[in-house]
């Protein structure tokens, strides 16, 4: 029954799922499942099986979907939202109430954070609506029970859970005035009928699906999130999918860490002075400065090693703090100076590799951000967004393999960071 292409065939046509994004152990395993559930004895029977029922289909794709999401996953994509949309209810005059899709939204973290991000901010209930779609009934369900347990609750700050969840049983129900803001519904990223009687969304979240697609069917869908992305509209999209939307004519807003993205292509974006770059972890390079290296290291000349500076700390934290603002506010040429200015008076430390990486990437320049990404895991061999950025252009490079084993590591280092914060 194994590596029996129909059954891959059958996934990638209804949900556009790419066998070599996952691996072919994880639907192998999904269809003995399903057999077995099913009582089918060999790999025809089960097929049949499958074409003639409706709800065999849904339980196989059931069987493989990923529906790993939780609250404010990555929290500055949501602080930068919550910036745009009273700029954006602004230039409306507030006509209107803003319209924003949630697609995958999975379980309802994601489209119930957009609601509270909101409400934090201060906007009223009437002045935007939430969209949250998902391919999974079961997600969907899930997300309309609204009752999340502890794995939902994974961020550094978790103060959100005190304002808008009550405690019950072994879990947390969220508040009515976030379930109203929502609007949950079953539905296809590949229906090509997808809300098309709907005005298109001020803002899209399409996060972490796009990965798990191949390259002609994420074009196909890229012209669908375009459809449903107003023209003055963003898209935030998954760390490892952003390369994939620069190549594709969509450009970074320019705000680190929020993997946002608009429609236009020029002018250069304005620099954003309202977005004070706090959420980047100013303090995390302080701790995260390498000890003098005991070794050579193959890139050591970079950072001046054989004349090293006297570390100073301060220093150190401040002009990476000035690397993130500049990057945030779209000074590409000036952030790289200021990366180069680092490297030359500090010891080398992953985030600033980490940053050389990602203004190369965003500037097309492929290769060179590769071996920016491959310097800052060298200094420290589990820098999340390095490990996911990597993928991501050894993904776009046809690596699928490199481009897994890398995402394996991030997503170990997540729990394991995690665990770490639950102790
Ligand atoms: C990893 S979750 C992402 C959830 C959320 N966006 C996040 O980033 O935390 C991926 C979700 O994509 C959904 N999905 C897979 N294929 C889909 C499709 N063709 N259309 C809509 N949703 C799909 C799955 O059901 C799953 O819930």
């Amino acid at each position: 029954m194994s590596s029996d292409q129909r059954f891959f065939d059958f996934l990638k046509e209804r949900i556009g799922l790419d066998v070599t994004s996952v691996g072919p152990a994880i639907i192998e395993r999904a269809v003995r499942q399903r057999s077995a559930a099913s009582q089918a004895q060999t790999a025809d029977e089960y097929w049949h099986t499958l074409q003639r029922s409706s709800d065999e289909q849904q339980a196989l794709i059931e069987a493989v979907i990923v529906p790993e999401t939780w609250f404010f996953r990555y929290p500055e994509s949501f602080a930068t939202l919550a910036k745009l949309a009273s700029r954006r209810l602004a230039d409306l005059n507030n006509m209107r109430a803003l319209r924003i899709l949630s697609l995958p939204c999975s379980t309802g973290e994601e489209p119930y954070s957009i609601a509270m991000a909101l409400l934090d901010a201060g906007l009223k209930p009437h002045q935007f609506k939430v969209d949250g779609m998902d391919v999974s009934p079961l997600s969907v369900d899930k997300a309309r029970r609204a009752l999340y347990g502890k794995n939902s609750f994974r961020g550094q700050d978790i103060t959100f859970r005190d304002r808008y969840f009550s405690a019950e049983n072994d879990g947390y129900r969220l508040s009515a005035r976030v379930l109203d803001q929502v609007h949950l519904q079953v539905g296809n990223l590949l229906d090509p009928a997808l809300l098309a009687t709907e005005p298109p969304y001020d803002f899209v979240f399409c996060r972490n699906l796009l990965i798990y697609f191949d390259l002609p069917t994420q074009n196909q869908v890229f012209e669908v999130l375009k459809r449903l992305t107003h023209v003055d509209g963003v898209l935030f999209i998954g760390p490892a999918e952003g390369s994939l939307l620069g190549r594709l004519g969509m450009r970074s807003i320019g705000i680190a860490q929020s993997f946002a993205f608009s429609r236009h292509s020029a002018p250069e974006p304005e620099p954003l002075p309202a977005f004070v770059p706090t959420p980047l972890p100013m303090p995390q390079p302080v701790r995260r400065i390498a000890p003098v290296p005991t070794q050579r290291r193959p890139f050591a000349s970079v950072a001046q090693a054989s004349h090293p500076l006297k570390p100073n700390n301060f220093e150190a934290a401040a002009l990476l703090a000035n690397v993130a603002a500049l990057a945030n506010e779209g000074k590409s040429a000036e952030a790289r100076a200021a990366c180069d200015q680092y490297l030359r008076h500090h010891e080398p430390v992953a985030q600033v590799f980490y940053w050389l990486g990602l203004l190369s990437d965003v500037a097309g320049s492929v290769l060179e951000a590769q071996g920016f990404y491959r310097k800052a895991l060298y200094l420290e061999p589990q820098h999340a967004d390095a490990l996911m950025h990597l993928a991501a252009l050894l993904q776009s490079q046809g690596d699928t393999e490199g481009a897994r084993r890398l995402q394996d590591r991030a997503a170990r280092s997540e729990r394991a960071a995690d665990s770490e914060r639950k102790r």
